[in-house]
């Protein structure tokens, strides 16, 4: 028996067949139900103890050598098959990269820029109370100033409400942690305004803040020139007086932006000039509010809108492209 399994066993390392129906029969005649192998095994039942170990290596060494053949003709069966090789002079898959919507290009880049310099992102909720949004920043109740930003109402009485700007990050804040404090406060913030090509009732906004001992208007002045040199690679500024509650003095930054064609003299209303955010030193009745002594310490505040400066950037003329969220329009700037 042992002579016949190694017959069988030569048979099989011999077999040279290339075509997939003979290799197909090979492996029938040899491992098929009623096949070599399965016969070999119904003998092998029948056969003294002693016979059975080396009788079952041969039997495992057959099958080892069927399998190992067949193993060896398994590519020459592919391109024996019907199978066509692939057409290499087909044009490839389209292969789509997604994009940053330019409000989050932009939002990054200004961040990117005050990490530089030392400040951190700090994070708030979008539904505030009165005291975080309005009292704290030195914004009473009947303060006229509210007026200023029109306010969407969740509840009334305590009020409830959607943040107006982020500066409710910087009391919260504030809050929370002492000085030094330099922080970013970028976010969602929502007004009740009328929509026009300018506006929007949900835009973003980014805020920063600084409290240190001894930081005055010189130290606002230069980190804002700073950052529109880095922005827009322009540090040509100037600042106007203006009001918000929650600094003194308070000014409006105005950035340089030239006057090379017609497209600037449309965006700047023929001045050159760009406003591009309000600043100004933290009011010490707001450091007060949020228990910092304001003989020891003193800080400057900012706040822009993002989706006026990516208006700016881009030169978009009408602010709602930019929450239309239009995959032609979103697309244009995956490569930024
Ligand atoms: N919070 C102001 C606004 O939303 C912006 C601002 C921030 C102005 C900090 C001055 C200082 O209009």
């Amino acid at each position: 028996m042992i002579k016949k399994i190694r017959e069988y066993r030569e048979e099989a390392e011999n077999f040279a067949g290339t075509s997939a129906e003979e290799i197909e029969s090979f492996r029938i005649r040899f491992l098929g139900k009623k096949g070599i192998v399965n016969g070999i095994l119904q003998e092998f039942k029948s056969v003294s103890n002693e016979e059975k170990k080396e009788l079952g290596q041969e039997i495992n060494s057959l099958k080892n050598a069927v399998a190992e053949k067949l193993e060896q003709l398994k590519p020459e069966k592919k391109t024996n098959s019907t199978r066509k090789p692939e057409d290499l002079s087909r044009p490839a898959y389209p292969f789509s990269l997604g994009s940053r919507h330019p409000v989050n290009i932009v939002r990054n880049k200004i961040i990117n820029i005050f990490k530089s310099i030392g400040f951190s992102v700090a994070d708030g909720p979008e539904i505030e109370d009165d005291w975080h949004n309005f009292t704290a920043l030195n914004l009473p109740e009947h303060h006229p100033a509210r007026d200023m930003q029109d306010t969407f109402f969740v509840e009334r009485d305590p009020d409830i409400l959607l943040r107006t700007h982020t500066s409710s990050v910087q009391i919260r804040y504030m809050e929370n942690n002492t000085p030094p404090i330099r922080i970013l406060a970028p976010g969602r913030v929502f007004r009740n305004e009328a929509i026009s090509s300018r506006s929007h009732c949900i835009f973003h906004q980014i805020e920063g803040l600084y409290i240190d001992k001894n930081v005055s208007f010189a130290d606002l002045k230069q980190t804002l020139q700073f950052f529109t040199r880095e922005l827009f690679g322009q540090s040509k500024i100037r600042l106007r007086p203006s009001f918000f509650p929650f600094t003194e003095p308070s000014a409006e930054v105005d950035v340089y932006w030239g006057l090379n064609s017609e497209t600037d003299r449309r965006i700047t209303k023929g001045t050159g000039w760009l406003e591009i955010m309000g600043c100004g030193m933290v009011d010490p009745a707001v450091l007060e509010n949020v228990n910092v002594d304001p003989d020891e310490y003193s800080g400057y505040a900012f706040g822009m809108g993002i989706e006026r400066i990516v208006m700016l950037l881009y030169q978009m003329g009408d602010i709602r492209i930019l929450f239309e969220n239009d995959v032609r329009m979103l697309e244009q700037f995956r490569a930024l």
